[in-house]
C-alpha cells in the first residue's frame, strides 16, 4: 500500500506524557514481577520494590495530568482510512487503558500506605499519606492489584500490536502522529 497523507498529530506534550508514562510503565511491569519472584537476592529486591513504589505514584500524576490535559484538548480524529470499527475498538483500548493504568496506580498506593510501608521519596519530601493504616484495606489493594496486572499487560499488548501495525504494515501515518517531532 502506497504512504498516505499524514494526518493531524497529537500535540507535544501529549506525546512527551504518552511516551514518558509509557516507558515508566514498561519497565515497572517487568520489576513488579521480578521483585516478588521467591528466593531473590535481598538488596536487588529492595531496589526493584523502592523503584517499583516510588515511580507508581509518578504515573499516577502523570496519567491525571494527562486525562487532566487531555480534557482541555481533545485528540485529533483519526484520518478516514480507519474504518469507523477500528475507530471505536482504538477509542475503547484507550479509555480501557487508562482505567486500567489509574486502578494499578490507586491500589499499589492504597495497597502500601494502608499497609503501613514506606514510600521512601515521596515520605522524605513530606508528601502526606492519604490513606489511613488498615490491614483490611491493604489486603483489598493487593488483590486489586494483582488482578488488575493481568488487564494492563493485555491492554498493553493489544495497544502495541495495533501501533505496530499502523506504523510498518498499514503506513497510514497513525503511528507517526504520537511519534516526537512529527508536524502534520
Ligand atoms: C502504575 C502502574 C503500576 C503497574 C503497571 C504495576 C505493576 C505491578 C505488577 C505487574 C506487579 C506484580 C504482580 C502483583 O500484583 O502481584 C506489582 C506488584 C506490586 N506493586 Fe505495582 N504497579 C503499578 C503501580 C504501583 C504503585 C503506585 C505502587 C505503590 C505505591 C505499587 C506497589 C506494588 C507492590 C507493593 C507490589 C507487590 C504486591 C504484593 O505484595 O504481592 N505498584 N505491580
Ligand atoms: C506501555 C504503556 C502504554 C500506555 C499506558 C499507552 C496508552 C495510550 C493511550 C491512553 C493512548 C490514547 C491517547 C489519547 O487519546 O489520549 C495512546 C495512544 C497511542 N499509543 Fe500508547 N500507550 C503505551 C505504550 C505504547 C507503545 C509502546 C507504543 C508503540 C509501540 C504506543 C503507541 C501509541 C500510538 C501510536 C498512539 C496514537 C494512537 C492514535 O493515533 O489514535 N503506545 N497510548
Amino acid at each position: 500500500m502506497p504512504d498516505l497523507p499524514p494526518p493531524a498529530a497529537y500535540r507535544p506534550l501529549a506525546r512527551a506524557l504518552h511516551w514518558i508514562v509509557a516507558a515508566i510503565i514498561l519497565a515497572m511491569i517487568p520489576a513488579g514481577i521480578v521483585m516478588l519472584t521467591p528466593g531473590l537476592d535481598r538488596p536487588l529486591q529492595n531496589l526493584l520494590f523502592t523503584f517499583h513504589k516510588n515511580m507508581g505514584v509518578v504515573v499516577l500524576i502523570l496519567i491525571l495530568w494527562r486525562l487532566g490535559y487531555r480534557a482541555l484538548h481533545a485528540p485529533p480524529p483519526l484520518p478516514a482510512s480507519v474504518a469507523p470499527w477500528q475507530q471505536r475498538v482504538a477509542g475503547l483500548t484507550h479509555v480501557l487503558l487508562y482505567a486500567a493504568v489509574l486502578v494499578m496506580a490507586v491500589s499499589g498506593y492504597v495497597r502500601v500506605v494502608a499497609g503501613g510501608f514506606p514510600l521512601e521519596f515521596w515520605d522524605a519530601i513530606g508528601v502526606p499519606r492519604l490513606v489511613p493504616k488498615s490491614e483490611t484495606l491493604a489486603g483489598v489493594a493487593k488483590t486489586v492489584h494483582w488482578a488488575a496486572h493481568y488487564a494492563v499487560i493485555l491492554l498493553v499488548a493489544l495497544h502495541v500490536g495495533a501501533a505496530l501495525q499502523h506504523a510498518f504494515i498499514k503506513r497510514d501515518g497513525v503511528f507517526q502522529r504520537m511519534w516526537p517531532g512529527f508536524r502534520r
